[in-house]
């Protein structure tokens, strides 16, 4: 994919932000920063018989780490639980566009993944016959 396309991917979702807001009855919820710049992400999981159901997400954040939380709610919602934690940081890189991003970048992209996969390994810790 061509840069440009993944520049238009990073702009429109962080623009336009999908599923972002909160659940109020969430099954899983997580927050995280990203170390180096303090910007954070908190997601919401609702979670039914071991599928998500209903995923959003609030934060502050680069462009990268916006698009990156908008665009983890589309790849995950529908999915099950046991398929999202198998999920690689290259899968969510991939529908970033695929861009070549340098190390700093790279932390900004991943970080939604590591805060919903955190979200997801403790609702699993609590809940383990319902994953
Ligand atoms: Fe903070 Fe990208 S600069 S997450």
């Amino acid at each position: 994919m061509s840069d440009l396309i993944y520049r238009e991917i990073i702009l429109d979702h962080y623009k336009n932000p999908r599923n972002f807001g909160s659940i109020d009855d969430a099954d899983a919820t997580m927050e995280e920063s990203n170390v180096t710049c303090g910007d954070k992400v908190k997601y919401f999981v609702k979670i039914q018989d071991g599928i998500i159901t209903d995923i959003k997400f609030v934060g502050r954040g680069c462009a990268i780490s916006m698009a990156s939380s908008s665009i983890l709610t589309e790849l995950v919602n529908g999915k099950s639980v046991d398929d999202v934690i198998k999920m690689t940081k290259d899968d969510l890189i991939e529908s970033l566009g695929n861009p070549i991003l340098g190390p700093n970048r790279i932390k900004c992209a991943v970080l939604p993944y590591k805060v919903l996969k955190s979200a997801l390994i403790h609702y699993i810790s609590e809940h383990p016959q319902k994953s």
